[in-house]
């Protein structure tokens, strides 16, 4: 069967089905469907009056770049990923999606998925609404949430894995105190083809450095 690339935004392949069948229901672990307070931001669950922020920002050609997301990205898509997949993801243990509020307004989407709770691994994602970009609002954003899963949840360890050529994500990785490990070759999909992908890592042992 031909490949098609997963899109974290709804949950299908660029053809397929329902959240619900994508994402298998597992027993035990998920995460706790808590705020995250940091100094400037709101961590909080995705509402439905976020969906034309969703759209808006899905749809811009950074994050279009590199994100394997649907294009065109419509209110229907958003709707999808808000109500369907995001508290799928969470029900299943898959992860947790948080839009970033900040000062009232809508600043973008951070998660965790693929998470393996026996490993006690799991990978932070997140895109920025244009406007809110370069204020250090992801860092601080990907900070708090990794610092959330390492102390607080008892993860051992979080990924981040970042197209090389993605100098901004590349940034907030090494200010988030994520530290390289290496490059996964031929690893990533983006609209442009395939990728190789810098693979960072925050381990429990560096939050006490
Ligand atoms: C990556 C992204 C989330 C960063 O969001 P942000 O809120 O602007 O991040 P921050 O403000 O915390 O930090 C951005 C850093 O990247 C730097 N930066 C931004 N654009 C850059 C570019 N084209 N080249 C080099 N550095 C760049 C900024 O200067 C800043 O670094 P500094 O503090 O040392 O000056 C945002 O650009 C985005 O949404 N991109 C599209 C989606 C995406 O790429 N997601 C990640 C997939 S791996």
């Amino acid at each position: 069967m031909r490949w098609r690339p997963w899109s974290p935004n709804t949950g299908r392949s660029h053809r397929s089905a329902s959240p619900a069948r994508r994402i298998p229901r597992r027993r035990g672990n998920t995460f706790p469907d808590l705020d995250i307070r940091t100094s400037r931001l709101l961590l909080r669950e995705l509402r439905e009056t976020d969906v034309p922020e969703v759209v808006a920002g899905a749809s811009d050609e950074v994050t279009q770049r590199w994100l394997p997301l649907p294009w065109p990205y419509t209110e229907h898509h958003a709707t999808m990923f808000v109500t369907r997949l995001a508290p799928a993801m969470r029900v299943s243990g898959h992860g947790t999606v948080r839009a970033l509020e900040y000062d009232g307004n809508f600043a973008g989407v951070i998660d965790l998925k693929r998470t393996d709770w026996t490993a006690r691994v799991t990978e932070i994602g997140y895109w920025t609404m244009p406007g809110f970009r370069g204020l250090g609002l992801t860092t601080e954003a990907a900070s708090a949430i990794t610092r959330w899963a390492l102390a607080d949840l008892g993860f051992e360890r979080v990924e981040l894995r970042v197209p090389p050529e993605n100098r901004a994500s590349n940034r907030v990785a090494v200010k988030s105190g994520f530290a390289l490990e290496g490059i996964l070759r031929n690893a990533g999909q983006i609209r442009a083809g395939r990728v190789d992908l810098a693979v960072y890592s925050r381990i429990r042992a560096d939050l006490t450095e």
